[in-house]
């Protein structure tokens, strides 16, 4: 199988070459598009048809062997015509197989790369662990990334064709995988981990139709459940990232709700709030699929609208739970992110555990301390011309991060560019700038390091 996937990634199925011949990664909106502006015969261009768009090829222009693809049941051959039985999307030096569009409206349907599996992926710490658990593993996406630096991985799930693909991933992928079928947190009941990465069905509606999407359980409770029960099969210092949704009964609420899930976990924890959902768009968006059936849809978003309004729902919180197992007196921290996640944010997670566990002091000890700022940070300023150009807002955002933008008072750029790890801030200071609650901040935030 590992042999398999060298040669489909030589033949050009590999996010890098498929990037450098399309401009950018491949996403199934956009594929079919740039298709077009390769030659039919590309390598490339012919698997990105099979593979991703789930079109069929004719078994000459193949640059991998049509038998052995068939062998491998990655395909069906009708004499020279061939057609995908599953997908093949590569994503950072893994090649992840996937159900496509045909069996969508399935129960049991094992989704591909999608916003949230990247962003639980960008929310994971990634460090040297001994025990790592995937709950709801479905392809086995997070399972797989989790063993670049976890001695084992346990990955579980309900559905059993979640469970074939995951081991299919994984001997494709060459990494081991102890699989394990049962719900939620049964099929490891007394057993402790250092990494648990959680991207559940916490889609809030009346239904229980996909399993990829739907819990079955009434309002937020899964991802309360789930926050509550990975703190519980946390070892000390063990980290989790729990992907959630969840219920804002009150205009203006973010992070707020989930104050109450992580009190008493014996976890101090970061609540990542992107800006809520309200409940129309929230319905639209999951019923998209059905559009195409008009009366269906428009009984379903009734159904789920009514069901909100029952509720009290006001809107919808997105994000996700991170938390870190400490013994003593536990903290946690709301963020309101207001961008999407970018590269690993694993770095920026433990900065803003860091930034919580040791505040910075009066301002003579900031003043004395020694501070570095993050590599491939950006500032992007706005200026206004009214009789000269005026500097009016300066952002500092981070290539790779969990989202977060710090404003910077213009009057401390002069500062920032002179800090020097190497000397206390004092020695950079700017003859009567106002800086230190722009340093505060992004120490806070997580875009300065104190040495
Ligand atoms: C949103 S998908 C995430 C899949 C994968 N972790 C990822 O990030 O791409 C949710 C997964 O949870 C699984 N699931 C649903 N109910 C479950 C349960 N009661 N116990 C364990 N897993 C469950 C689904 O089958 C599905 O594979």
């Amino acid at each position: 199988m590992e042999e398999l996937r060298r040669r489909l990634e030589t033949a050009g199925l590999d996010e890098a070459s498929i990037a450098a011949a399309f401009g950018t990664a491949p996403n199934q909106e956009a594929a079919s598009l740039h298709v077009r502006r390769l030659a039919a015969t590309d390598p490339r261009a012919v698997l990105v048809q099979l593979f991703l768009l789930g079109e069929p090829v004719r078994s000459d222009a193949l640059p991998v062997d049509a038998a052995e693809l068939e062998a491998a049941g990655f395909v069906e051959r009708d004499g020279d015509v061939v057609r995908a039985l599953l997908r093949l999307t590569p994503y950072t030096g893994l090649l992840l197989a996937h159900d496509g569009e045909n069996t969508e409206h399935h129960p049991d349907h094992v989704a591909g790369l999608n916003n949230s599996a990247r962003t639980a992926a960008t929310f994971t710490v990634r460090r040297p662990v001994d025990r790592a658990l995937d709950l709801g593993t479905g392809s086995g996406m997070q399972a797989l990334l989790a063993a670049r630096h976890a001695r084992s991985v346990v990955a579980t799930d309900v559905n059993s064709r979640a469970l074939r693909y995951a081991a299919l991933n994984a001997r494709l992928n060459g990494v081991e995988l102890d699989l394990r079928d049962g719900s939620w947190f049964e099929p490891v009941a007394g057993e402790q981990f250092d990494l648990i990465v959680v991207n559940p069905p916490y889609v809030i509606s009346p239904d229980s139709q996909y399993l990829y999407r739907d819990s079955g359980l009434a309002g937020d409770t899964v991802s309360r459940d789930l926050v509550r029960g990975a703190a519980a099969h946390l070892r000390e210092g063990g980290y989790a990232t729990i992907m959630c949704n969840w219920i804002c009964h009150n205009a203006g609420e973010t992070w707020q709700p989930l104050e109450e899930w992580v009190a008493d976990t014996g976890c101090d924890a970061l609540l990542l709030a992107q800006k809520p959902v309200d409940p129309f768009h929230y319905a639209a968006r999951w019923n998209e699929a059905m559009r195409d059936d008009p009366d269906a849809y428009v009984a379903t978003m009734e159904r789920w609208l009514d069901s909100y309004e029952r509720a009290g729902i006001a809107g919808i919180g997105f994000g996700a739970v991170l938390l870190r197992r400490r013994a003593g007196e536990n903290w946690h921290r709301g963020y309101d992110l207001q961008q999407p996640a970018t590269g690993a944010a694993g770095d920026h997670l433990l900065r803003l555990f860091a930034a919580v566990d040791a505040p910075l002091g009066d301002d003579n000890e900031v003043l004395a301390a020694h501070f570095a700022l993050i590599p491939d940070h950006r500032l992007e300023q706005r200026l206004v011309y009214r009789d000269d150009y005026e500097l009016t807002d300066v952002n500092m955002l981070l290539d790779e991060g969990v989202g977060l933008v710090a404003r910077v008072d213009a009057s401390a750029l002069p500062t920032l560019f002179a800090l020097d790890p190497e000397r206390p801030l004092r020695a950079a200071l700017d003859d009567g700038a106002e800086v230190l609650p722009t340093i505060r901040r992004l120490y806070e935030l997580g875009f300065l390091t104190k040495r």
